[in-house]
Formats: C-alpha cells, structure tokens, sequence
C-alpha cells in the first residue's frame, strides 16, 4: 500500500537534512509518498500517514525537535512515529555519551513511543563554524570528517514502512 510519509528535519549545517533526503529517497524507491521538509516549514500533519523526525545533537540536546513535537502533540500522537538523531558521538568511543544520546530520539517524543528511533554519525566541518567552534572542534582532531553511513541510513529507512505499519 502506498502511504504518505513526512521527513521533517531541523538542521543547522545541513548534514542532517542530507540524511533526510537519503531517507525520503529510500521511501520514495518503495512506492510510497515522500515529503521532505525542514521541521519549521511544516503547517499541518493531516495528509501524512506517518511521520520520521530527525535532527542533529548540539552540545547534548537534539536541536529543533522540542519545538515541533509542542506545536504537533494531539496530531502526532494520532500518528506513527520515527526518530532519528544525527551527531559525533558514535565515532567517539565514548560509551557514555552513545548511551546517553541513544536515549535522546525516544525521549523527544516522550510519552509516545516511537515505532523506530536511531542515532546516526554526522559531520564535522570546522570551516563551517566560527573561531571558537573550530578551536572546540580542534581540540579533538578524530572528531573531524564526515561520518555517515550512508548504507546504515539506507537500511534503517527500508525498515521504517513494516515498524510503522505503513
Ligand atoms: C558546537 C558543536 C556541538 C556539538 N555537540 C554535539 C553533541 O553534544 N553530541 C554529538 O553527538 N554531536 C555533537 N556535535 C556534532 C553535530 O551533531 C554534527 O556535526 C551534526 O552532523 C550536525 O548536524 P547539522 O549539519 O544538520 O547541523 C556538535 C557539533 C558542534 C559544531
């Protein structure tokens, strides 16, 4: 059956909505109904069937997410749910932070439960941030690069129609 899919998505540099897209793509290539959009865009989620939210971790908290799941709560409970979250902390062999940040996509819609939640590797860029980022970032040179998976991304979007009973 073919359903209508929102990707909503809050991005400060852009990786994230990337992953979006690559998400969308993949619904889209299994005969369903796509729309990518960045989450401050969105003005009603009536059409959708079901809803993927992501957005990326910014000093520990998901950026963007709080404000839309507020301003969509009675919709989106009403709906079936998946969430991802973008950041470095998979590549930072740090398992505190992989246990903490694991836990942020479900948190953010909390009490609903997601059908799906993950975390996927982002991007670091320090020409893309100010003096005192890049002096943060540099701090921690392994941490530069782009580290999405983009086969990871693929499969965890292949899964979502059967979890969410699309
Ligand atoms: C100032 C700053 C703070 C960050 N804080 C975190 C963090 O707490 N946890 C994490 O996993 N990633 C963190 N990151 C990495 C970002 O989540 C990563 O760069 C992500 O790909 C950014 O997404 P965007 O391009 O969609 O804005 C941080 C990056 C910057 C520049």
């Amino acid at each position: 059956m073919t359903a209508r899919i929102l990707v909503a998505y809050a991005t400060k540099k852009g990786s994230t909505a990337e992953i979006a897209g690559a998400i969308g793509k993949e619904l889209q290539s299994l005969g369903h109904e796509v729309t990518v959009k960045e989450m401050k865009e969105v003005m009603a989620l009536e059409k959708y069937d079901g809803i993927v939210l992501g957005a990326p971790v910014y000093m520990g908290k998901m950026i963007g997410i709080g404000k839309f799941v507020k301003r969509f709560r009675e919709r989106l409970a009403a709906k079936p749910v998946a969430v991802f979250a973008v950041g470095t902390a998979p590549v930072s062999h740090d398992q505190k932070q992989i246990d903490d940040e694991t836990r942020l996509p479900s948190a953010s819609v909390a009490p609903q439960q997601p059908a799906s939640t993950a975390l996927f590797a982002g991007v670091v860029d320090p020409e893309k941030f100010g003096f005192f980022m890049r002096k943060m970032v540099g701090a921690e040179k392994s941490m530069v690069g782009d580290f999405r998976d983009w086969e990871a991304i693929a499969a965890w979007a292949r899964d979502l129609p059967g979890k969410m009973g699309l």
